[in-house]
């Protein structure tokens, strides 16, 4: 045999072995759209990621298989693959990838997002459930939002006082929703015009803009091995410098926090959950160190702003364009609270037109539409089909909310498929917090920050669409986080019968 005749054999020989073990090494995966060779289905981000993978769910079936370059990935988009998922499989399915982001930002995968499943991430757990998101603590806390959402009303009466009609509202949520979360983690407001020429706020301010806009950068290493040297270089550095200015602005706000503590001795009391931290620490200083402590915060701090503000800002739009509804929940505000005061929390159970609302809003528009992903710890079985250790896991949150077969009629508003919110949401097809033990920790706090944000919005003033409200545009960008298009620019006015509580405020 000649040279060539043995090069081509050789070429076959190869090209055969590849199909092989692409063939044997796919056996009992989930169905799925074929793979481009390198990138696999990388080409499938978009910012419409969730819309079409809920399309591919409908050709491929309830659990799909995709490959992000090396990285093999599952979907699931249907209540009974998340019930095998995270509660059969939740312990196995407890873990996060390790992603570059991970490690930079979230301190070497310690912090409470980052995780994996094991008895550090229930430490931290515990802690936040018991002594921050519990009924008793989110009660305790409510004293130190409230005043946040009375600044956040007072402001838009006086900017109406002074002419203005129109609100674009984004920013405004985004103050108010920090400064409640502030207050209560750290006894600190660093947001709202009062606060432009202080350099401690503009340095809080700039740290979350860098944390969101790092969280955004995509690292081609976690998908593509080829790249790791790459992003070494340029993204991980730059991600660890400012990881470093976040831990030295969160030190000194520890340590202002400790020296108030110690100058008060024992007539120190609890005021917000740092304080709750700081004693917790000279019990257990292992493990409620000061790195522990600016982890538990700076997680808190980056998952709780966002989510809550798109939730707000579609909430109110969805409102606007449903004017019946609105008149309807500000008629059960009127009734149950008066018109002599703003809502308090302890309001918010008899308000159930307003929580429907919320509830339905959540549903169309979920913030965080494929939750957040999960790792595959061991091998195991999904819908029949294998899923290997180290597999990402991905719930389509957005698709399992817009199923025909599970809601009547998705597409359109209507709170009041919400009545018996608690066996609707039962079932596992209403979502929005995901399901099992890595669901949020702040689905409470959320929902109460919800409420008491539009509620008073609804009672303090009249809202309706710039241009009429057929021509709000109610368009998204349904990528990992669902935002509107488009921030929502609203008219306002005060209300005359809200007037004597408005000016006292
Ligand atoms: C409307 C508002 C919110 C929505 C829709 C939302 C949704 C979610 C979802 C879908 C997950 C992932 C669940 C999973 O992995 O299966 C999650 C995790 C998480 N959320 Fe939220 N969230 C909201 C507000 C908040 C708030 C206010 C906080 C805290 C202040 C918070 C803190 C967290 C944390 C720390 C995790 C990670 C938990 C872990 O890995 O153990 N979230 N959230």
């Amino acid at each position: 045999m000649d040279t060539m005749s043995l090069f081509f054999l050789g070429i076959v020989f190869l090209v055969t072995i590849k199909i092989v073990s692409t063939w044997w090494g796919n056996r009992g995966n989930p169905p799925g759209p074929s793979a481009l060779p390198f990138i696999g289905h990388l080409h499938l981000i978009s910012s419409t990621f969730a819309r079409d993978l809920a399309n591919l769910a409908q050709r491929y079936g309830p659990v799909i298989f995709l490959r992000f370059g090396a990285r093999p990935v599952v979907v699931v988009s249907t209540p009974a693959a998340v019930e095998e998922c995270f509660s059969k499989n939740d312990v196995p399915l407890a873990n996060r990838p390790q992603l570059l982001a991970g490690k930079c930002l979230g301190d070497n995968y310690n912090n409470l997002g980052w995780a994996p499943h094991g008895p550090h991430w229930r430490s931290l757990r515990r802690f936040v459930n018991t002594d921050l998101f519990s009924v008793n603590r989110l009660n305790f806390y409510a004293a130190l939002r409230e005043p946040e959402v009375n600044v956040f009303v007072k402001d838009l009466y006086r900017r109406a006082l002074g002419g203005q009609r129109e609100v674009k509202l984004r920013k405004e949520f985004i103050d108010v929703i920090s400064n409640c979360l502030l207050a209560m983690l750290i006894g600190k407001r660093y947001y709202g015009a009062d606060l432009d020429g202080s350099e401690e706020a503009r340095q809080f301010r700039q740290n979350i803009e860098d944390f969101n806009h790092f969280i955004l950068t995509p690292a081609l290493g976690d998908f593509l091995p080829l790249f790791r040297g790459i992003d070494s270089i340029w993204l991980a550095r730059k991600m660890k410098a400012f990881a470093k200015r976040r831990d030295s602005f969160m030190q000194k706000v520890i340590e202002e926090r400790r020296r108030n503590m110690q100058e008060k001795g024992s007539e120190a009391k609890t005021k917000c959950v740092l304080d709750a931290l700081l004693i917790n620490q000279s019990t257990d200083p292992d493990f409620y160190s000061d790195k522990n402590l600016r982890g538990i915060l700076d997680a808190l701090i980056s998952a709780g702003v966002d989510t809550v503000l798109n939730s707000l800002e579609w909430s109110l739009a969805l409102l606007i364009k449903n004017p019946d509804v609105l008149d309807k929940v500000s008629e059960e505000i009127d009734t149950n609270v008066g018109l002599d005061r703003m809502i308090q929390e302890s309001d918010v159970p008899k308000l159930p037109t307003l929580n429907n609302v919320i509830n339905e809003s959540l549903r169309m528009y979920p913030p965080a539409p494929l939750a957040i992903p999960h790792e595959a710890a061991e091998d195991c079985v999904i819908g029949g089909y294998r899923v290997r250790k180290g597999t990402m896991i991905m719930v389509n949150i957005y698709a399992i909310h817009m199923d025909p077969k599970l809601w009547e009629d998705p597409a359109s508003f209507k709170p009041e498929r919400f009545n018996a919110a608690e066996d609707v949401k039962g079932g596992l097809k209403w979502l929005a917090f995901g399901h099992g033990r890595r669901s949020c920790p702040g689905a409470n706090l959320a929902l109460r920050e919800l409420a008491m944000v539009l509620g008073n919005l609804i009672h303090c003033f009249e809202w309706s669409a710039v241009g009429g409200h057929e021509k709000l545009d109610m368009n998204m960008n349904p990528g990992f986080f669902l935002a509107r298009d488009r921030p929502l620019v609203a008219a306002f006015e005060p209300r005359q019968a809200m007037i004597d509580v408005l000016s006292q405020l």
